[in-house]
């Protein structure tokens, strides 16, 4: 039965590969056009127009961490109720094991110091501008270039449940001069992501995303740069590729992923029959296999993700729970196996929390996970873009 199931489906996603191949040859999918102006803020009669110059400026900004915030955090974080207990011999198989848990909370009240986090998360130069609408969150490192050297712009972008503080480490290395190069770093918080805004209507998938992305670099005086993008940042990467071929001048990606109908069979059909996936990727951290069991949050994040952050905004628990569980499989698919997930095996607790932070601060993870409904929505399919 297996074998069988396992032939047709190898027979059908040949016939959907050959009949993708005449669709794209016969249809020769053009690049979308984009409104590069279109407005995702309050609108714009709302806004006074002095407020809105104002905001059109590249101005400073930092994180602040109040005290009152501090005491409300640990208040919530110290009386949670109580977990339910994890079933016999189980670790993370069944999700983040609530064991686990009271360690993280009780770490996180008690001796996560909130003045490093502040000093860390302050580390490099930020700055707000306002982008279509949109208040834009960015690092922006300008390093120092000596003679011999050419310095050229680099947009860095973050996933989920990822931030900029993803960069922190990599910014001491891009920005001294290597081989002749260096590089200016430009690192945003995704709009609805951190401390950016959110779009304030339906539509803000990764392609627009992209344009808002094109736009804070055109503002930053970056007509063409060079992208690296992880996660949902690699999706966005792709798109600004393709949209602006003649401006981004390289992309490197950290993850590569593409929606088009023939995958997406594929991926269906690889949840039941791993080697679908093995034999076209040979990638082994995280089976194919794992794929039903390990993409839930996709399906619920992009389908009621209003619903799902209501939890994840009101208790900082749950959300280090749903956001570390990721850390932890992701990181190797084995740690489910282990009593702690295996976290500190790749991260100090420090780093996975100050991650955590940023959307606690920001109070952002329900604006985060609605683009996961955006990319999946009609509308972004029929852009055509993936093809
Ligand atoms: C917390 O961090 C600040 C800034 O890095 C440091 O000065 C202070 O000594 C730390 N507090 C403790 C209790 O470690
Ligand atoms: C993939 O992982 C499994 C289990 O960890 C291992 O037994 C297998 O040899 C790996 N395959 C490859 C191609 O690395």
């Amino acid at each position: 039965m297996q074998h069988n199931a396992e032939l047709m489906a190898k027979f059908s996603i040949t016939w959907c590969l050959a009949l993708a191949s005449v669709a794209a040859i016969v249809s020769a999918q053009s690049v979308p056009q984009m409104d590069e102006d279109e407005w995702w803020g309050p609108p714009e009669q709302e806004i006074d127009t002095e407020q809105l110059q104002q905001k059109k400026s590249i101005r400073p900004f930092s994180i602040t961490i109040s005290q009152d915030e501090i005491d409300y955090l640990r208040k919530r974080l110290l009386n949670h109720r109580s977990f339910v207990p994890p079933l016999e011999d189980s670790n993370f198989e069944y999700g983040f094991n609530p064991d686990q848990l009271d360690v993280w909370a009780q770490y996180w009240a008690n001796e996560y110091n909130f003045t490093r986090a502040e000093e860390v998360l302050n580390a490099y130069p930020q700055y707000k501008v306002n982008v279509q609408g949109l208040d834009m969150h960015f690092i922006w490192v300008k390093p120092q270039v000596p003679e011999g050297v050419t310095s050229v712009p680099l947009l860095l972008l973050h996933g989920w449940p990822s931030s900029v503080r993803a960069y922190h480490d990599s910014i001491p290395i891009l920005t001294t001069p290597s081989d002749g190069l260096v590089f200016e770093v430009i690192v945003p918080s995704l709009p609805g992501f951190g401390f950016s805004d959110a779009a304030v209507r339906p539509g803000m998938g990764p392609v627009q995303m992209a344009v808002v992305l094109k736009n804070l670099m055109k503002a930053l005086g970056h007509k063409k740069f060079y992208v690296q993008g992880e996660d949902w940042g690699a999706v966005i990467g792709r798109q600004l590729s393709t949209l602006y071929q003649d401006d981004i001048l390289g992309f490197h990606s950290a993850q590569l992923t593409v929606l088009t109908n023939c995958v997406e069979v594929k991926t269906l059909l690889a949840g039941y029959i791993g080697s679908l996936q093995i034999d076209l990727h040979q990638f082994n951290r995280t089976a194919s296999t794992d794929l039903a069991e390990e993409t839930g949050y996709i399906h619920l994040q992009a389908t009621k993700p209003d619903s799902v952050g209501v939890g994840l905004s009101d208790s900082p628990i749950g959300l280090c729970a749903w956001m570390l569980e990721k850390f932890s499989t992701w990181s190797r698919r084995d740690n489910r196996l282990l009593a702690d997930g295996g976290l500190l095996n790749h991260f100090t607790r420090d780093q996975l929390l100050d991650n955590v932070m940023v959307y606690w601060l920001s109070n952002s993870m329900t604006s985060a996970m609605r683009i996961y409904a955006e990319y999946f929505s009609n509308a972004q399919r029929a852009l055509g873009i993936e093809e």
